[in-house]
């Protein structure tokens, strides 16, 4: 039985952060179990990991490493926690998280609330991470004087207890913090964070809102650094017709309405690296043709967290084996076969 549908009429009760609150205490209540088996076809290896499924929890809904291996055994092939900056900080102020529920959506800006990244090293320290991949995502402090050194600091502390790291310079809710995205400013961090040589893959994740020229700029800047890959995308701030009262919401845009703008980004983004760095597709997948689309489109795994709002964690399960089903039914014998395949 699906548990979420008795839980959702409650969780949707309570405002969205609330109920976002709620969700991780009744995870932590799970009794441990094994995770879910999946087909062998569903194994990839990416940036030198191995993945179970390619089907991973989005950074965000984790932010504080609470719940990683709850989410590794309800079915996600990993599970990215973050972003945690180097000192905690509260956010923006409340009320800072929508659910737009006839748009399948929720705008959020949260500002990078987090209990530092001590307090999740501390947590992670503890995680065996047998049964999945466990990713960190980092991020600067808002009142940092030094960002570039804020990533520098977050790769070293946090790459001990990382099978890999994620630079994420495109929430659009921390002020400027896109800036770093702009050339000189994206040159200089990426080579102060190689430096750092951690010895952890490191992805870096990329916004929505691209200017011409942009995919181009990020996958030779990636390249030249040793950037193992690229997750495209973060949130958005434009507006596509949205129909929920909060549509006016400020803040990043994700789940349905995102779909459009972050499969147009990962395919842009395929064309300009013609595979030459792996690609994780994220932005409104909430089954498995969505996830399907994005893997033929040039993702070699992709990450989910709205849709789970609304569908609850078992959608993790749900989408790998749908998966499973399209690589039986098109004659692939795995997933790493099937990534890019689309004609264009
Ligand atoms: C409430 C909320 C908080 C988020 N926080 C973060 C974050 O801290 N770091 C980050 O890189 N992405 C964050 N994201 C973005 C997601 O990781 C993901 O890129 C985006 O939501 C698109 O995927 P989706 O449509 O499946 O939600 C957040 C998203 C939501 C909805």
């Amino acid at each position: 039985m699906n548990l979420y549908r008795l839980f959702r009429p409650l969780a949707f009760a309570l405002d969205a952060e609330t109920a976002h609150r709620a969700t991780i205490m009744a995870l932590k209540l799970v009794p441990k179990h094994h995770p879910p088996h999946f087909p062998q076809s569903l194994k990839s290896t990416v940036a030198g990991l191995e993945f179970a499924t390619p089907v991973g929890l989005a950074a965000g809904f984790d932010k504080d490493a609470e719940v990683p291996e709850e989410m590794l055994d309800l079915g996600f092939g990993f599970v990215e926690i973050g972003t945690v900056t180097p000192r905690p900080q509260k956010g923006n102020p409340k009320p800072r998280l929508f659910r737009l529920s006839r748009d399948r959506a929720v705008i959020n800006r949260m500002g990078f609330n987090n209990h530092g990244q001590p307090a999740a090293y501390q947590r992670l320290l503890e995680c065996t991470h047998l049964h999945g991949v466990i990713g960190v995502n980092v991020g600067a402090n808002k009142d940092s004087e030094d960002r570039i050194a804020d990533y520098v600091a977050g790769v070293s502390a946090m790459s001990p207890v990382a099978r890999y790291l994620t630079i994420n310079i495109s929430s659009p809710n921390t002020p400027g913090l896109r800036d770093l995205q702009d050339e000189g400013a994206l040159q200089e961090l990426l080579a102060a964070v190689r430096e750092v040589g951690c010895g952890k893959p490191i992805f870096l994740k990329v916004a929505p809102d691209l200017a011409e020229g942009d995919p181009e700029r990020f996958v030779k800047a990636a390249i030249d650094h040793g950037i193992d890959a690229l997750i495209v995308s973060n949130t958005t701030i434009s507006r596509p017709p949205l129909r929920s009262r909060h549509a006016h919401e400020q803040g990043g845009l994700s789940g349905a309405p995102l779909k459009p703008l972050a499969l147009d980004a990962l395919r842009k983004f395929r064309k300009a690296s013609g595979g030459e760095i792996p690609l994780i597709g994220v932005g409104g997948i909430a089954n498995a043709d969505d996830a399907w689309e994005r893997i033929r489109a040039g993702a070699s795994l992709v990450q989910v967290y709205t849709a789970m709002v609304y569908e609850g964690p078992g959608i993790a399960r749900r989408i790998a084996r749908g998966l499973a089903q399209h690589l039986r039914r098109e004659g692939f014998a795995s997933i790493g076969e099937a990534v890019g395949s689309e004609k264009s």
